[in-house]
């Protein structure tokens, strides 16, 4: 049976239903498998037809016992998951005209428009499923940039199981993204509208890692997490890579590169996972923006903390990328006490330096670029112009840019897949912003659902940074009274 360990090596291994039932370990580190499975060459030939659905059934397979969720049952996890999919195979891939080695891998086609859906809503049925088979109730907090928020919530709606309350930085977010959660009038999701975060999402991570390492209020609050800390996400953000390497390479065993817009590692993970399962992967382009803890750890060895600065692509504006941890840990051969000794460093000076070795490992299989806003404007600009007025969400146009930066560095027969991780619908002003002042909005940057939810009273807490610790478990605990 597939055992889950904790990063940080303070808990006895649990099984997956365990793991991701608690969101975090009870040490505070992060659930990993205890082994990651390898696919023969046969295998991963043998799946190179499967629809989205049904890859990632083999794939999830390989995780999770079939004593904890039966195959049929998996199925229909699956299945339902994707079913609120407005792209037939879940996924689409799109070649971009003006070069031929570049393609666009489409993930936002789910109902909240972003690449969070496609984990989310199986993240959050597999919850359902759980809970309910255990008749127990959980409360899910999570901290977010503008996306993840939205995709929880709405694949909360409904689900007697749990309350789901989605912590947000007030105006740090489009309107767009925050009305997707403000919006749903559904009695078990709770949006809260946190003013004054100068480091934007991160110091909503903040509090919620505070609330999580206080055990008493965790076990009183019933508190899970949805975030990518918890391992059933990354799990399945694997699968993308898969999906997207079978319908772009011409033969299976050849190489690829995918450019990944990246934030908090979640993503990016997935993709590590799926290479360290076989999946020939020639490397990944960590593409940041001008906050860069990513390609500085990756460029210079040196993991730190800096002072966020707001950009156009503000679901990347990370300081403290949570995920690293965990690739941290694998670099190390999984050596939870070095884990353990850089954590307590990070936590004392606000960085850490890697030691040569450690930086070796990390650096292998990964470029990393940081972008600036003109760039992503010249590149949403530049695609728009050259591919017939084919639209990027400023995130993925962070990954485009960063994959004609890096090119011509790499083989010319290999092609280069970029993750759009959203629709530009959800960025209307900056798309206008990059288009010109005159121009009308183009039709690609619309979507009814937005436009429906432009027309719905918003309903939602406001609380400022400095109380949210105190203020939201007595709004929590007020809500479960029936407050
Ligand atoms: C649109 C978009 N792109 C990219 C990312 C980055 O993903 P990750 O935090 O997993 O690196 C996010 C995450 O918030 C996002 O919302």
């Amino acid at each position: 049976m597939i055992k889950y360990v904790s990063t940080k090596g303070g808990v006895a291994p649990v099984a997956f239903d365990d793991a991701v039932l608690s969101g975090f370990a009870a040490d505070g580190g992060l659930f990993v498998p205890d082994s990651i499975p390898t696919l023969s060459s046969e295998q991963l030939q043998q799946w190179s037809g499967l629809s989205f659905p049904d890859l990632a059934f083999e794939l999830m397979s390989l995780f999770i016992d079939r004593s904890i969720i039966p195959a049929a049952d998996l199925k229909k996890l699956i299945d339902d998951s994707y079913s609120a999919f407005e792209c037939a195979d879940v996924v689409d891939l799109v070649p971009l005209g003006g070069d031929d080695r570049l393609v666009i891998m489409e993930l936002f086609h789910g109902p909240t428009l972003s690449f969070k859906d496609v984990a989310m809503g199986f993240l959050i049925n597999v919850l359902d499923y759980l809970l309910e088979k255990r008749g127990e109730r959980l409360s899910i907090v999570l901290a977010t940039t503008g996306d993840t928020g939205p995709a929880a919530a709405w694949a909360s709606v409904g689900k007697k199981t749990i309350d789901c309350w989605p912590l947000f930085p007030r105006g740090m977010i489009t309107g767009e993204q925050e009305r997707q959660m403000t919006t749903l009038n559904a009695g078990n999701v709770h949006p809260v509208g946190v003013e004054n975060c100068a480091n934007g999402g991160d110091d909503l991570d903040f509090v919620v890692a505070k609330l999580f390492e206080n055990r008493d209020l965790k076990e009183k609050l019933n508190l899970s997490s949805v975030n990518s800390i918890n391992w059933c996400r990354v799990m399945v953000q694997s699968v993308h890579y898969f999906y997207g390497y079978y319908r772009t390479v011409e033969s299976v065993g050849d190489e690829i590169v995918f450019s990944v817009p990246s934030g908090a590692f979640g993503n990016l993970f997935g993709g590590y996972l799926a290479r360290s399962m076989g999946l020939p992967v020639k490397s990944f382009i960590c593409a940041n923006n001008v906050n860069q803890a990513l390609h500085t750890v990756f460029s210079s060895g040196v993991f730190a903390k800096k002072t966020l600065v707001p950009t156009l692509s503000s679901a990347i504006d990370i300081v403290v990328p949570y995920n690293f941890w965990r690739y941290l840990y694998f670099a190390s051969h999984c050596d939870s006490e070095k884990l353990n000794r850089w954590m307590r460093e990070f936590q004392q000076h606000e960085a850490l330096k890697l030691d040569p070795d450690t930086l070796r490992a990390v650096q292998e299989g990964y470029q990393s670029v940081s972008v600036s806003d003109p760039q992503t404007v010249q590149t949403i600009r530049d695609t728009f112009d050259h591919n017939r007025g084919y639209l990027l969400d400023p995130h993925t146009a962070v990954a485009v840019a960063a994959a004609n930066l890096l090119k011509d560095a790499l083989p010319d027969h290999i092609n280069i897949v970029c993750l759009a991780t959203a629709h530009p619908a959800k960025f209307p002003e900056i798309i206008h912003r990059c288009l010109g002042v005159d121009s009308a909005l183009p039709q690609g940057a619309t979507h009814p659902s937005l436009e429906q939810a432009s027309k719905v009273c918003q309903h939602l807490r406001l609380c400022d940074l400095s109380t949210l610790e105190s203020a939201l478990p007595h709004a929590m605990e007020m809500q479960s009274r029936g407050y």
